[in-house]
């Protein structure tokens, strides 16, 4: 399969002493990156969703701990570790959701308690294998979850967790990319995301990068769209994966998994293992993030509803696993995952 046909678009550049960003509030209009030279300005830029989608976050704040060493003058990684807590601990904060975030903030610590005079290099070299091996983990993903998906078949996604929400390729785009080269998948819908959009500034314009056509739909007309027979899948990412399957993905990823379920379309969740959070029992137990109803009171910097109202703005629901079809990490394919499923996997 060519995957770099299908594949083009980088939303994460490290530069050696800067980290340069795709800035994704302005797409697809304008495209631009921005540069952070420091671990403040990483951690500004997860917050304000410049770089974002669970995967993309945490290589961001890998190289954001890189960046914090930058200022740090030490013998060896612990005490490196030590003068660098501060930077690390608001990278961590920075959004509640996704565990990609935490995994990846906990790996560079781990390595920098056990590193020597070389701490710096210890810490580069982790970012960097953090972005890789989440690239070949999707590349592999894809392949194993178009493999579940019969000829002829039409997907619907949501949210974007494609290039733009990971190191490159995409968890639940990388196998609607890998099922489109593999000539499995015939139709692609993305709804749009409300409020913020990522279906419809992001997901459909990078598939018009990688020459993949899609269709965009409303959030609302998801349960219509399987109604019509027009969709088979609903193939979708997470942010976080509890120890018995339960996930949190996108406001509206529920909404269309219930429809799916009756209407007979399956429910894919594609995401690597460092999505899933055994840690976390069930999905009550998740930190859903909220953020200002502003996102819901206007579009584009435009206001569109009356003053006075407010809103609330949930921007992650879960999806019970009994709703998922299927599962596909880089460990394989957890078909109806249930705790026992999970705990043989992810142990
Ligand atoms: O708020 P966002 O845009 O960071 O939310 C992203 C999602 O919910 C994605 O679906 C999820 O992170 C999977 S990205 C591969």
């Amino acid at each position: 399969m060519d995957f770099d046909r299908y594949d083009r678009i980088r939303p994460i550049r490290w530069q050696g002493n800067l980290l340069s960003l795709l800035d994704q509030r302005k797409l697809p209009f304008v495209v631009e990156y921005i540069d952070c030279v420091d671990s403040q300005a990483v951690t500004q830029a997860i917050r304000d969703l410049v770089v974002r989608g669970a995967p993309a976050i945490g290589i961001a704040a890998a190289y954001g701990v890189v960046l914090a060493g930058l200022k740090v003058d030490a013998h060896d990684g612990s005490e490196a570790l030590a003068a660098m807590m501060p930077a690390i601990d608001e990278l961590n904060a920075s959004r509640p959701t996704a565990v990609n975030l935490m995994w990846a903030i906990a790996r560079m610590r781990r390595v920098l308690a056990a590193a020597g005079r070389d701490w710096r290099e210890v810490a580069e070299r982790e970012a960097r294998a953090i972005e890789s091996e989440d690239l070949a983990a999707n590349r592999h993903m894809g392949r194993l979850g178009a493999e579940l998906i019969a000829p002829n078949s039409g997907v619907l996604t949501h949210c974007n967790t494609g290039s733009l929400a990971t190191a490159g390729f995409g968890t639940a785009l990388g196998v609607i990319r890998a099922g489109v080269a593999l000539e499995r998948i015939a139709r692609v819908y993305a709804s749009e995301t409300r409020p913020w959009l990522q279906g419809a500034r992001l997901t459909v314009w990078e598939l018009l990068q990688d020459g993949i056509p899609a269709t965009l739909i409303a959030d609302a007309a998801g349960a219509h769209l399987m109604k019509t027979g027009a969709v088979q899948w609903l193939v979708v990412g997470a942010d976080r994966i509890c120890a018995n399957g339960d996930t949190a993905n996108k406001i509206g990823t529920y909404t269309h998994a219930i429809a799916a379920r009756h209407h007979g379309v399956k429910v894919m969740v594609v995401a690597p293992s460092s999505t899933v959070d055994m840690a976390t029992a069930q999905g009550s137990d998740i930190h859903i993030e909220e953020r200002d109803g502003a996102e819901l009171l206007s579009m584009s910097g435009v206001r569109t509803v009356a003053d006075g109202v407010s809103a609330f703005n949930p921007v992650f629901d879960v999806t019970p696993a009994g709703l998922i079809d299927a599962l596909v990490t880089e460990k394989g394919v957890i078909l109806a995952p249930d705790a026992d499923k999970m705990r043989a996997c992810f142990r």
